[in-house]
């Protein structure tokens, strides 16, 4: 991916739609990204738009579908979403539009389905919500929820920044109207995507200059794009790709070979096509991420004074991720943060824009929660070093 980036600026750096050769290498390199992230999300390519992040893509949405909203419609959000899946939508207050804001379960910060469902009716015109929480991460029954909005005749908005590097994505299998997720999050460059069910990205008006045609996506996409990352969003689904046509999927891995991240490992023959070497590279991080979360929760949950928010059960861990949230007693999330990263393990503290929920919960004005998080590179080794490291800080 770096290399794609350093690549397109050293050969071809140009604008689009040009008569001469790095303008038409350009606008190729564009489409085979945007037919790679197509295959990421399971759609078409043209279904696929770029822009500068999630939040970028999110508010030019929401103007566009807010011009056509106005008193006596409404619009359906929760208090576990991240800000950028709320605000732009919040933002439509001003039109008139009534927010529904849907509670969670405080025991386990799940998703409160009976008062979602009650939210959901006749006057629903959108309903905005987060494949997995980028705090407590919990993961959402979107299905259902893209199902209980359909059967309203409500558009759905999925936010899947934070399920993407965790969970494999399927716009068609959901039935979807709208989901958006940020390549850097899935080990791509700082840029942001968004599926639009065709229909809508031709019916929606979007506010634009004039010379950028009524053609879909590229009505969507205004201005100069970002083309260097675009190129390293191609070599970013390379990445996927190549790791699901290596990583195993014969017996139980070995003991030893357990700590090993995925990166690490070798073997299986090429995949058919793309999608599905991204499935099975999923799949193999699905099962990497299940054992350290496992560990590192069981490991959490005997540190004195420890509190973890979200699901903490085994038995329900198919409904997150292995992102974990806890406060400690006698220890604020800054310190704790401070402290794990002076020692090489980089955390966050605060509320990571979650902000509903840090509210809700009462944590914000306490420094809100450390948080511990895991993708597919981290080894079972990295799990103990941190817990070793958060035993020797609380003492
Ligand atoms: C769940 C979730 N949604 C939205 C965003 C915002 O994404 P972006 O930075 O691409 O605007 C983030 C960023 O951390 C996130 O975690």
């Amino acid at each position: 991916m770096i290399d794609a980036i350093a690549d397109y600026l050293a050969r071809n750096n140009a604008n689009t739609g040009g008569a001469y050769q790095t303008s038409r290498n350009t606008d190729r390199m564009i489409a085979e990204a945007r037919s790679a992230m197509a295959d990421f999300m399971n759609c078409d390519a043209d279904e696929i738009v770029f822009g500068a992040n999630m939040t970028s893509l999110t508010y030019a949405m929401s103007r566009a579908i807010g011009r056509d909203l106005g008193p006596g419609d409404e619009i359906v959000l929760t208090l576990l979403d991240h800000d950028a899946n709320f605000s732009p939508w919040k933002a439509l207050e001003e039109k008139g539009v009534t927010i529904r804001a849907v509670k969670f379960n405080e025991e386990n910060c799940t998703l409160d389905m009976d008062d979602l469902a009650s939210k959901i009716g006749k006057r629903t015109r959108l309903v905005a919500v987060g494949y997995a929480s980028n705090a407590v991460g919990t993961i959402n029954n979107v299905s259902e929820v893209v199902r209980l909005a359909r059967q309203a005749g409500a558009l759905s908005y999925i936010d899947a920044v934070h399920y993407a590097p965790h969970g494999a994505i399927d716009v068609r299998g959901l039935d979807c109207d709208f989901l958006v997720c940020s390549t850097y999050k899935f080990f791509g460059p700082h840029m942001g995507v968004l599926y639009g069910k065709r229909e809508h990205l031709k019916g929606l008006r979007p506010y634009k200059v004039r010379p950028n045609t009524d053609n879909i996506p590229n009505c969507w996409e205004w201005g100069t794009l970002n083309h260097e990352c675009i190129a390293g969003i191609k070599a970013c689904v390379d990445y996927w790709e190549e790791l699901g046509s290596r990583v195993e999927t014969g017996p139980a891995p070995s003991e030893a070979r357990q700590g090993a991240s995925l990166q690490e490992r070798h073997s299986k023959p090429a995949l058919t096509t793309r999608r599905a070497a991204i499935l099975a590279a999923h799949e193999a991080i699905h099962a990497h991420e299940r054992r350290m979360m496992e560990k590192m929760i069981a490991g959490l949950l005997t540190i004195p004074g420890l509190k973890l928010y979200g699901i903490g059960e085994p038995r329900r861990f198919e409904h997150r991720c292995a992102t974990t949230v806890v406060r400690i007693e006698g220890h604020t999330p800054l310190e704790l943060a401070t402290k794990l990263g002076e020692r090489g393990i980089f955390t966050w503290d605060g509320n990571y824009y979650a902000l509903n929920l840090t509210e809700q919960l009462d944590v914000e004005r306490m420094g809100g929660f450390l948080r511990i998080g895991l993708v597919h590179y981290n080894t079972m080794e990295e799990v103990e070093r941190l817990l070793a490291a958060l035993r020797e800080i609380v003492g």
